[in-house]
Order: C-alpha cells, then structure tokens, then sequence
C-alpha cells in the first residue's frame, strides 16, 4: 500500500499525553509511503523521546526555530509541506494557530504554510468543551483547517469523557481524503459571490437581508484549497481566505458590475450571496426625517445577475445558483434552474432548523440537468462546500462529454 507514495507529511505533535499515540500515527504513514517531517513542541519531549520519533520517521525530529540545519526552518517546512498534521493538538496549540500567534516552530510553522492543515486535538472533557477551546476549533474550521474531533472514551487518570485523540486509522483517513481531492480543481478560473447585497434608502438606512455569507466563504475557501484560482465577490467583511482574491461590493447593481467582469474569463460562476429582488428607485441623500412622516418607498426590480450570465453563458462555463426555499424546496428549485439557464442549483429550506443564514450549518440538494439530484444531510458549511464543488466537477466532466 502506497497511498501516501511520495507526499511530504509535517508530523506535528504537541504536549498532551497522547503525544505517545503519534508514534504510532508516525509509523503507519511512514508504511503507506509517506516522508514524515516530524516537527515536535518542547512540552511534547516530557512525554516521548525525540529518538523515538527520529528513527520512526523520515528525517530527524525538528524542534526549535535556532538550532536548525535551515535558517528558516518554519518557511522552509511550511513551504515543502504538502500538507500539516498536529496529532495531538493541545488546546495551547489550538489557541496559538487561532490567534496567528508564533511562539515556537510548530505553531510557527503551521501560520508559514498555504498547504492544507489537519488539526487532531485532544485533551480532557472539561477543556475540549471549554468554550474559548472551542471558539479557537470554529476560528480554525471557518478557515478551512481540517479538524479530526477527538473521540469519547477513558482518558489519562482514569476519566471517561470526550477528549482522546481520534484513531490512527481514523487520522490516515482524513490525510488521504484531504491529499486525494486537494487539486481536482487546478487551473480552474472560479468566481464565488457571498452574503446579501444592502440597497439604500437614504444615506444611513438600507433594505438588507440575513445572510451571513458563511456558505459563500466556505465555498470559496475549499475551492483554493482544492487548487482553483477564486475571486470572491462579497457583501461582507470576513477574513479573506488564503489564496483568495476579494472583491468588496454593497448592492446588487454593483454585484453584478464585478460578477459580469469576474465572469467574462470564469471557468465557473457559485452565485452563493443573496441578492435583493428589490431596491428603491431613489436614495434620498440626506437621512429621512421621522418629523416628515411615514415615508413612500417606491421600489423597483434589481436585475437578476444569474439569469443574465445565464442568457450569455459561454461555451463550456458552468453556472452554478443557490435557492433558499421555505416550502416546495425541489419544485421551485428546479424551476429556477431551468428559468436561469443553470447547470446546478444548491437548494435549501430556510425553514428547517440549522439549515440556510447566520448558522455554521446547511443541508441542501443538489439538482442538475447533467447529474441526479443528490440530497446531503445537516453538515458544516465547509463539508456543504465540498460537496457543491464534487458535483461542480462531475457536472463540468458531463459538459465536456456533451460537448
Ligand atoms: O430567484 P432567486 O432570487 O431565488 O434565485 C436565487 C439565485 O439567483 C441565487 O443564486 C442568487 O445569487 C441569484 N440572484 C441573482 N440576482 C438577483 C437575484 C438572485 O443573481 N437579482
């Protein structure tokens, strides 16, 4: 088995107990054909020995960001990574990547790398569920590190909870998942659009809507992790993902001015944002007075930039919509696919609960005229991501059959 054939793993591992369980991790990816950089913290040496390590992996255990060969060492292991794993991860790590701290080679290491990152903590009950633990587990997801959630079992001193670092078999799983899908989308133009355009009414109000822009960051954060090159348009201020190019916009007319731009050389278009239907026909320029009355708010059309891309659709572009449904999800998305000349449509029901904006979760079905519909459950926007992106690639492969 050579799964891992030729790919350079940075192994590292901090100071929890089961610090000792990394050997083993070390071991197996070794045996699948990895080159295992192994990287440890300096509490990671109270509980195994660096030897272990260093006769278990590829080269010699590195530890300190001074006593290195390289000059460098973090730029030149964040650099010749194909990807990072931290197995364990201790909450101390956790909180160090967060926050973008570089206290030490490891954490150094992980903020001086654009390879994909598997974060495996662990760690006793009442600290996994701490809440500043996990608010540092959702800063990291929201980036696109991937997170192998630690197991419930017993842990060190006798305690039974949620908190023991994820199975060997499990964290190999992962890393090869990770590896195997990170540049299916190589050389790809991809233009992703989030969060919900404001139309003015005066010069301090807006008509605005509730998404968050979450699933249109997550898309775009997996789509350059996956190797596309992405421009994101957006309504909202997030942190821009790595390898992302960012496009700030407010209303629809200026979405579509950047969209129809950003689209003319796109090998792919995610209209993830929620656009208003509507705008008002004027926007006063001086706040409206409450002392002049209720005011009339004439409101016309906004254009439909979906249903416009899709009139002029380029020859082997693939336009991708969303449709957040209350009632009828499958009939009214369908419609709409077929309305705006759509090769797939993300279909969700607002109503339902964890589902749609503001919430780090979705459940969506995917409909397109090139593949069967596919239903995907209650998951992270991150994991919804990934699955719009599989079936973007498999829809785009049925274009090029049919061409
Ligand atoms: O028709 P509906 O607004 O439900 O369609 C939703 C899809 O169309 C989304 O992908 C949204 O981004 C896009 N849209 C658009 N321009 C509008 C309204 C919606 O591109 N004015």
């Amino acid at each position: 088995m050579s799964q891992l054939a030729s790919r350079r793993i940075v192994l590292g591992v901090s100071g929890g107990i089961a610090a000792y369980k990394s050997v083993e991790l070390c071991r197996q990816l070794v045996d699948l054909g990895a080159h295992v950089v192994p990287v440890m913290t300096a509490d990671a040496h109270r509980f195994i020995g660096p030897v272990t390590l260093s006769a278990l992996a590829s080269e010699p255990v590195h530890t300190s960001l001074w006593d290195d060969a390289s000059a460098i060492p973090h730029t030149q292991l964040g650099q010749t990574a194909d990807i990072i794993v931290v197995a364990p991860a201790t909450a101390r790590v956790l909180s160090a990547y967060a926050t973008g701290s570089s206290e030490d080679l490891l954490t150094a290491t992980l903020i001086a790398t654009r390879a994909p990152v598997v974060v495996c903590p662990a760690m006793h009950t009442e600290m996994w569920e701490h809440p500043a633990v996990q608010s540092n587990i959702e800063i990291l997801r929201s980036r696109g590190v991937h997170i192998v959630e630690p197991e419930t079992g017993r842990l060190a001193g006798g305690d039974i909870g949620a908190g023991r670092l994820a199975s060997t078999e499990k964290i190999c799983a992962e890393i090869i998942r990770v590896l195997g899908m990170s540049h299916d989308l190589l050389g790809l133009d991809i233009v992703v659009t989030a969060g919900g355009t404001r139309e003015p009414i005066d010069a301090v109000r807006v008509i605005a809507n509730r998404s968050s822009g979450k699933q249109g960051y997550a898309i775009a954060t997996i789509a350059a992790q996956r190797g596309a090159h992405v421009t994101l348009i957006t309504t909202v201020d997030r942190v821009v993902p790595s390898g992302v190019t960012q496009v700030q916009v407010e209303t629809a007319q200026q979405m579509k001015d950047a969209v129809d731009a950003a689209a003319l050389s796109a090998d792919v278009v995610i209209m993830a944002a929620a656009v208003a239907d509507f705008r008002p026909v004027v926007c006063a320029d001086q706040k409206l007075k409450k002392a002049d009355g209720v005011p009339n708010i004439v409101l016309e059309p906004t254009p439909d930039i979906l249903a416009g891309l899709g009139q002029r659709k380029p020859l082997g572009q693939t336009l991708v919509g969303f449709a957040a449904e209350t009632d009828s999800l499958v009939a009214h998305a369908t419609a709409k696919l077929s309305a705006k000349c759509l090769d797939l449509i993300v279909a969700n029901d607002v109503s339902a609960e964890g589902v749609g904006f503001g919430h780090d979760t979705n459940a969506v079905v995917l409909l397109s005229p090139h593949m069967p519909a596919m239903t995907v459950a209650l998951a992270d926007k991150h994991a919804i991501a990934h699955a719009v992106l599989d079936s973007v690639v498999k829809v785009r492969h049925q274009q090029q059959e049919s061409k």
